[in-house]
């Protein structure tokens, strides 16, 4: 296990006890770079499971995907979906979620690495933004195998080497201590776009990447800095408020660079033999 955002007990009880970190992320995304129609219009318009899939979203967070996905006729009612996350506070926010909304998912407290679902139990597994977290990601993706059907599909979705990058290094200048430093760039490197096709191509026959690349202009030195914080390095949160500040006065704004995509894997090659063969 190479650091602490992929450590379980730490995503469970620092990173990710409940959604507060990751909404400071999806906040600033939200008014600065691609909005929750941009992505999820692109990702629904690559996501084509078909019409009895049995789906199963491993990290779902508080379920942002189908939040988006209800509210823009995006979920087919015959899908049968279970949400699943490490941390019990992600998944009770996802009951939170849904249960005013009538429609029906199916809720479970599991990590990546060892899915308490028998082999070749879904259609679909949906992991975005989360094989990086897992301790080892590619064990996560031997499961992940494991639980899909002959013809099932993985559609995951995650960061690029340079996403980020003027983040990291501001929290690599604000951080309070040296180890904090060295830190600040590992916190998606466990699964980029970059790397990624290459664990999955252990575990899966074919990968294709679909991947995009876009600039957020931020002017909210509030809004930066809940960003820097919400990555797990402690910084000097005064200075970093100053240097924004004096940043944006002179250009007006701080660029960062948001680099991500889909990785789409089929033909799982751990699956449940075929029954007789
Ligand atoms: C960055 S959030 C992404 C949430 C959601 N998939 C999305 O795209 O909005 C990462 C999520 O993965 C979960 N997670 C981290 N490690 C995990 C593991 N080993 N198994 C299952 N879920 C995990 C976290 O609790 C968190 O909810």
């Amino acid at each position: 296990m190479s650091n602490r955002m992929q450590n379980p007990d730490h995503l469970r009880n620092i990173a990710y006890p409940d959604s507060s970190r990751l909404n400071a992320r999806t906040e600033f995304w939200q008014r600065f770079g691609l909005n929750a129609d941009q992505w999820y219009g692109w990702y629904f318009g690559h996501f084509s499971p078909p019409a009895s899939a049995r789906i199963l979203e491993v990290g779902c967070g508080p379920g942002g995907m189908w939040d988006w996905g209800l509210a823009n006729s995006q979920v087919s009612p015959t899908w049968d979906v279970t949400l699943s996350d490490l941390s019990e506070g992600m998944v009770s926010e996802a009951r939170d979620v849904f249960s005013p909304t009538g429609r029906e998912f199916t809720y479970r407290v599991a990590d990546v690495c060892e899915l308490p679902f028998t082999d070749g139990s879904f259609d679909v597994v949906v992991a975005n933004y989360m094989l990086y977290h897992a301790s080892e990601p590619g064990q996560a993706a031997s499961e992940i195998s494991r639980v899909l059907t002959p013809d099932g599909s993985l559609y995951a979705a995650t960061n690029s080497e340079s996403h980020i990058k003027e983040i990291v290094d501001l929290q690599r200048q604000f951080a309070t201590t040296s180890e904090g430093a060295v830190y600040a760039s590992s916190t998606h490197e466990a699964f980029t776009l970059e790397n990624g096709q290459g664990i999955l191509s252990e575990h899966f026959q074919q990968t294709e990447v679909h991947a995009g690349e876009s600039m957020a202009e931020a002017d909210d030195v509030g809004l930066l800095v809940a960003f820097v914080e919400s990555l797990d390095v402690d910084v000097d949160a005064a200075r970093l408020t100053d240097h924004l500040k004096s940043h944006i006065d002179r250009h007006g704004c701080f660029t960062v660079t948001r680099s991500s995509g889909l990785l789409v894997a089929t033909h799982p090659t751990e699956r449940a033999p075929r029954p007789g063969g």
